[in-house]
C-alpha cells in the first residue's frame, strides 16, 4: 500500500541512511548522491501513480483506519450520507467499503471478504461478475427473502481510477448501488388490488343488469308479472352501483383533502342529533333501540360538518346491518384529557356477534369484509370504514375498535377539541360558540325505540 505519509518517512530514512554511510566514509559522496536521487524518484513516480491516497476512516463501514483510492473527507462523507445502500468493490471483487445504508444488508465484518460471501444471490452475483471481467454496467432486480421480505434494484458500474486500490487490478472498482423498491412494490400491489377489487363490484351488478335486459327482451317480453319482477331486481342493483361509485368519489374526495385542516367549528351534539332523526325510524323497523347520551354540553371540535356526520352514520349503519341482533345501538359522546390535549370521544356501541381479532386490524382497508357475502347481501361495499378512517385522519383524530365475540364491538373516535380562538361556526344551525361552555353533568340527546 503506497502513502503518501508513507513516502515521506521513506525519503527521510533513505536521507538519514546515505548521509550516516557518506559521513562514516563508507562510500563516495558522488555515488551517494546518485543512489538516492534515483530512489528520491521511484518514491515520487509510485505517489503520483497512486494519488491522495491518504488513510481515511471509513464511515460507517468497519469504523476503522484503513486505506482507500476514494479519497478521503467530504467524498466520503457524501457516500456515506446518501439514503441508497452503495457497496464498493475492488477489482479482486473484495468489498472495500459499504455506506451507513448499506449497513443492515452488509456486516461490518464483510469488509475484506468476497461479495459472493456477502450478497447471496445468484443473479446479481453473476451481474458483478461478469462487470469484474470487464462486462459493461448491468442492473438487476432481486428480493431478500428473509427477516422481512424486500425488493431491491442493483446497479452495478465499473470505474476506473487513476489512483491505485488494494487487489490484482489496482486501477479498477466496481460500485454496486441498492435501490429499495418495497415500498414502490407495495403501493403497486394495492393499486392493482383496488382496480380489481372495484371492478370486480361493478361487474357483478352489471352482468346482472345485462342478463335481465336480455331476459326482458326474450321470453320473458310478454309475461307482465316477471317483468314487474325483474324490474325491481335491475333497480335494486343500479342503486348498488350507484352507491359503490358515489363511496368511491367520497373516498377519493377525501384523501384529495386529508392534509388540509378543516376549519368549521363543530358541536358534535347536533351531528348526533341530525345522525339519531334520520337513523331512528330506520333502526325502529329492524326492531333495534338507538340510544344516544352525551353531556349537557362540550366543546366544539374544529372539523367538517359533513364528514363528522358520515363518521357517525357509518359506524351506525354497520350496527344495524351487522349487529341488529344484540336489539341495542349506544351512542356516546363525552370530553376527556389525553396528556396535553383534550378530546371528544364518540362511542357506537353494538351488543351483535363482535368481531374476530383477527380481522379488526384489517377493517379499515378499502373492499374488506368480514364476510363478504352478507356484506353484499345487506347493501356493503366495503368501503365505510375506509372512509372513516381517512375522516379521523384529516380531523387529527384516532379510531379503535374493540370486539368481544358473542358480546358485541365499540366503536370509539376521539377527536382533538377546537383551541379558543379557532375555526369558524359550521352553519347558523350551530350553537357551536355556545357549546364551549363547560358542564360535566350527563343528559341524554335522544332516546328512541
Ligand atoms: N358493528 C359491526 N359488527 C360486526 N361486523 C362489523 C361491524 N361493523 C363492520 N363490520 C364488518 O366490517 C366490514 C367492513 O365494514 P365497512 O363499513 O367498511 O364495509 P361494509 O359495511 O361492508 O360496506 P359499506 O359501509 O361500504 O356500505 C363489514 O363488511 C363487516 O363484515
Ligand atoms: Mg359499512
Amino acid at each position: 500500500m503506497t502513502h503518501w505519509s508513507g513516502a515521506r518517512t521513506f525519503i527521510a530514512a533513505a536521507t538519514v541512511a546515505f548521509g550516516l554511510l557518506y559521513l562514516g566514509g563508507a562510500i563516495h559522496a558522488a555515488a551517494a548522491l546518485a543512489a538516492y536521487g534515483f530512489l528520491l524518484i521511484v518514491v515520487l513516480a509510485r505517489a503520483a501513480i497512486a494519488g491522495e491516497t491518504r488513510p481515511v476512516r471509513v464511515a460507517g463501514a468497519s469504523g476503522e483506519k484503513r486505506a482507500t483510492p476514494l479519497g478521503s473527507g467530504p467524498s466520503l462523507t457524501i457516500l456515506d450520507r446518501l439514503p441508497d445502500p452503495l457497496i464498493v468493490l475492488d477489482g479482486a471483487g473484495r468489498v472495500l467499503l459499504r455506506n451507513s445504508a448499506a449497513e443492515p444488508l452488509v456486516v461490518k465484518q464483510a469488509v475484506g471478504k468476497h461479495v459472493a460471501t456477502v450478497l447471496r444471490n445468484a443473479p446479481l452475483i453473476s451481474c458483478i461478475e461478469s462487470v469484474l471481467k470487464g462486462g459493461p454496467a448491468c442492473s438487476v432486480e432481486y428480493t431478500l427473502p428473509v427477516p422481512i421480505e424486500r425488493h431491491f434494484n442493483a446497479f452495478v458500474t465499473p470505474i476506473e481510477t487513476e489512483s491505485a486500490g488494494p487487489g490484482p487490478r489496482k486501477n479498477f472498482l466496481v460500485l454496486v448501488l441498492l435501490h429499495d423498491l418495497t415500498e414502490a412494490k407495495r403501493v403497486e400491489s394495492m393499486r392493482v388490488d383496488f382496480v380489481a377489487n372495484a371492478s370486480h363490484e361493478l361487474k357483478t351488478p352489471l352482468a346482472s343488469l345485462s342478463g335481465f335486459i336480455d331476459t326482458l327482451s326474450g321470453h320473458a317480453k310478454d309475461d307482465p308479472e316477471a317483468r314487474e319482477k325483474f324490474l325491481g331486481i335491475m333497480s335494486d342493483q343500479a342503486q348498488r352501483m350507484r352507491r359503490l361509485i358515489d363511496d368511491l368519489l367520497s373516498l377519493s374526495r377525501i384523501e384529495l383533502r386529508e392534509h388540509v385542516l378543516p376549519d368549521q367549528l363543530v358541536s358534535l351534539q347536533g351531528v348526533v342529533e341530525d345522525v339519531m332523526d334520520a337513523l331512528t325510524p330506520i333502526a325502529r323497523d329492524s326492531g333495534v333501540e338507538l340510544v344516544a347520551s352525551a353531556p349537557a354540553t362540550l366543546p366544539p371540535v374544529r372539523g367538517e360538518r359533513d364528514e363528522l356526520a358520515q363518521i357517525i352514520q357509518n359506524l351506525v349503519d354497520n350496527a344495524l346491518r351487522y349487529a341488529q341482533s344484540g336489539k341495542r345501538i349506544e351512542i356516546g359522546l363525552s370530553r376527556e384529557t389525553k396528556g396535553s390535549r383534550d378530546v371528544v370521544r364518540l362511542t357506537v356501541r353494538d351488543f351483535g356477534p363482535g368481531i374476530a381479532r383477527e380481522h379488526i386490524p384489517r377493517l379499515t382497508e378499502r373492499f374488506y369484509r368480514v364476510d363478504a357475502a352478507t356484506s353484499r347481501a345487506r347493501g356493503g361495499t366495503g368501503l365505510g370504514l375506509a372512509i372513516v378512517k381517512h375522516i379521523v385522519n384529516r380531523h387529527q383524530g384516532t379510531l379503535s375498535i374493540e370486539s368481544e365475540i358473542g358480546k358485541g364491538t365499540t366503536f370509539l373516535v376521539q377527536i382533538p377539541v377546537a383551541e379558543s380562538g379557532q375555526g369558524a361556526p359550521a352553519g347558523p344551525s350551530e350553537e357551536a360558540d355556545d357549546a364551549t361552555a363547560q358542564n360535566d353533568a350527563s343528559a341524554s340527546v335522544q332516546a328512541a325505540q
